[in-house]
């Protein structure tokens, strides 16, 4: 018995799957949802509750149907009729001169033309697609053959059930990468080391993992996505001229193109295209491992022919590993200015991230033990970008016998004073003070330093040389070198002596804030240095403050204080502070910065969205200099809420309460002449 479909009911069907549909593509090809997940679901939802009442409305290829198979035993093998190739690498700018010489050499034209586009680090699958339904989705396997996963593919929303538009061909096959993004990934790392379960190594795996699920609903879980970058089956004669049509097509298709696609000119093209995108790499929504350069031109690419099992007329250029393998030769111990002992892994050099690496730091004893680093351990070590590079783990199936554990001396391996652990703390301090030459260097580096004294000119090498040939021992020192002893260091002449000693003059004029960071006492930072010198108004009196007092001031808490006070108690301390009066450093003592101080004082400000004639850390930089307070979140206290460009959940919030907002310009008049 059927059941007669109101026609009603029919065109509500047909009409949220088109909704659907179009959602789908603004979301995974456009990048640019135009509702809001909530409202998407909802639709959904009334598709499926129709299709539940009327299961003659069901199709294999409603948007309900993505989650449609029940879990497999095994997947089925699938014999591509077209293989699935892979790609030749280019490692060098050399590699990609050569692949475009023999282009032009074998089309005797010079005017090479290709598409560019990401690599994307992920897996390559193969959907074949019969009068516009997606019927079946198979992995690349050896490129003969692989396995069948259309029930997995299908519930990856990214990938079309059915195509839009129309003049697709009535038989195709669609080739592409299906991968992670980066944030889905992090996730569902995160999510999975709540639940105590492994995490994945990387989006690549975390993506070939999720494809190959036995059972669709654990894929559907998985935030899996997808471009196209090719064709397998397809009708010769219904190929547009150039590879960037056919993606053009795709595109008008609903399927998904990555927009980083570019149509490029000969070698030159393709090498500002590698470098570009390097740059970018890391800003990227999903991992990259390189671009791919492919002749824009199908006869041209027919010209050019394969070789093995790799096209002529494409290549990839891979950008340079961020991950490599070495050998840990020693774990030494690095002392920093306040003591802290670092362990620091000397490494057998190895080329990683685009520079070679021979050492990295392992942060502390913990760290150290966390990831089981031995001395003499083979280690995976990581550069990404221009961060530092560092010790990612140890491959414990490598360990040689003669690894070593790492132990935290007892003793400064500078000066030999005695190693602490404090209580709770996983740093071990050197107890030597400005007696260990490692602190005292340090010391001096800081004292020197842009945010400090801001003395130009005074960089690491010329510390080691002052020090090295005790011509400073203490800061107070560096204010009586001379032109003559300077101009005979190595690698100074009179001409850079005599702007040392210029820049030496001009740092005696500076304020108390500065003054105080500048004395390395551990915990004061700037804005605890403008705290004191703001609320103790000179310096005799922050000398002369007890615990009691230190911890009035704002910020200041029970360990800070009995730091400040500790370093002040030093009659050495003292005696240097004594001494630099006396060599001409001067500050107006009530002043807390620069011009106007203190117009703002109690006053508690949060900066939120973009500004456009100064950064963030300018506008906080130049509030706090006027005595205000800036905060990172909006409460009933905030005095101010001063909100740029796309000021998002703390302007809301600043309404909710009715505390006052400031938009660019009112802070402008403000920082002006401290009124609005
Ligand atoms: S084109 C004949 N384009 O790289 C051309 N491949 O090393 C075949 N891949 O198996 C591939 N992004 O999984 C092409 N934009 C892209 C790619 C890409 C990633 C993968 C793909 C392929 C492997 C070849």
């Amino acid at each position: 018995m059927s059941t007669e479909l109101p026609p009603e009911v029919v065109r509500r069907a047909a009409e949220l799957r088109k909704q659907i549909e179009y959602h789908n593509r603004r979301y995974y090809q456009f990048d640019e949802p135009v509702i809001a997940d909530a409202e998407y679901d909802a639709l959904l939802r009334e598709l499926q509750a129709l299709e539940r009442e009327y299961p003659e409305l069901q199709t294999p290829d409603s948007p309900t149907q993505r989650v449609g198979a029940a879990p497999l035993a095994a997947f089925a093998e699938v014999r591509h009729e077209v293989p699935m190739l892979s790609l030749d690498n280019a490692f060098e700018d050399g590699d990609v001169l050569d692949f475009d010489r023999r282009i032009r050499e074998k089309l005797e034209r010079d005017d090479t033309e290709y598409l560019a586009e990401p690599k994307l680090d992920g897996l390559a699958v193969s959907l074949l697609y019969e009068d516009g339904v997606l019927v079946r989705g198979a992995t690349r396997g050896d490129g003969h053959s692989g396995e069948d996963v259309t029930h997995n593919v299908r519930t990856i929303r990214a990938i079309p059930l059915r195509l839009s538009g129309s003049g697709y061909p009535q038989r195709f096959e669609v080739r592409g990468e299906v991968f992670m993004p980066k944030t889905g990934f992090e996730a569902m790392n995160r999510k999975a080391l709540e639940a105590g379960e492994k995490v994945f190594v990387n989006p690549r795996n975390a993506a070939a993992g999720s494809l190959r699920q036995l059972d669709p609903a654990a894929t559907a879980a998985r935030p899996l996505a997808f471009y196209c970058y090719g064709y397998g089956v397809y009708p010769a004669e219904a190929l547009p001229a150039t590879q960037y049509e056919l993606m053009e097509r795709f595109r008008n298709w609903g399927l998904p193109i990555n927009p980083e696609i570019r149509q490029i000119r000969g070698a030159q093209g393709c090498l500002d295209y590698y470098r570009d995108l390097m740059a970018r790499r890391h800003g990227l929504p999903y991992e990259i491992d390189g671009v791919v350069y492919k002749l824009g031109r199908f006869d041209w690419q027919a010209e050019m022919g394969y070789v093995a099992r790799a096209p002529r007329w494409a290549v990839a250029h891979k950008f340079p590993a961020e991950e490599a393998t070495t050998r840990v030769l020693a774990i030494e111990v690095q002392v920093g200015r306040t003591g802290a002992l670092t362990p620091v892994a000397r490494l057998e050099s190895v080329f990683v991230g685009g520079v070679t690496v021979t050492n990295a730091t392992l942060h502390n004893a913990d760290e150290v033990r966390r990831k089981d680093i031995r001395i003499n351990d083979w280690v995976v070590v990581r550069r990404a970008g221009d961060v530092i590079p560092e010790v990612v783990k140890s491959i414990p199936e490598r360990r040689p016998a003669d690894a070593a554990e790492f132990v935290m001396p007892a003793h400064c391996p500078a000066c030999g004073s005695e190693v602490e652990l404090e209580e709770g703390e996983a740093i071990a301090r050197c107890s030597g003070g400005l007696y260990c030459p490692a602190q005292h260097k340090e010391a001096i580096k800081h004292f020197a330093s842009r945010r400090a004294m801001d003395i130009e000119g005074l960089g690491d090498k010329l510390v080691d040389q002052l020090l090295e040939r005790r011509l400073v021992d203490t800061v107070a020192d560096l204010y009586r070198l001379t032109v003559e002893q300077l101009a005979e260091l190595e690698r100074m002449g009179i001409k850079s002596a005599e702007n040392l000693v210029a820049a030496l003059e001009k740092s005696k004029a500076t304020t108390l804030p500065r003054f105080l960071y500048a004395l390395g006492i551990r915990e004061v930072g700037e804005v605890t240095a403008r705290n004191l010198a703001l609320h103790l108004h000179g310096l005799d009196s922050i000398i002369a403050a007890d615990e009691d007092a230190l911890q009035a001031i704002p910020d200041v808490g029970p360990t800070m204080a009995a730091h400040i006070a500790a370093f002040f108690r030093q009659p050495h301390n003292l005696e240097v502070i004594r001494d630099l009066r006396a060599v001409g450093l001067h500050w107006q003592e009530t002043e807390a910065g620069p011009a106007g101080a203190q117009l703002l004082a109690g006053k508690t400000f949060v900066l939120t969205g973009t500004l456009e004639s100064l950064t963030r850390d300018q506008a906080k930089e130049k509030l706090q200099a006027l005595g205000a307070k800036v905060s990172g979140s909006v409460s009933k206290k905030t005095s101010y809420v001063v909100a740029g460009t796309e000021a998002g959940s703390k302007l809301a919030k600043a309404q909710e309460l009715g505390v006052e907002i400031l938009d660019e310009s009112g802070l402008l008049a403000l920082l002006g002449n401290g009124e609005i």
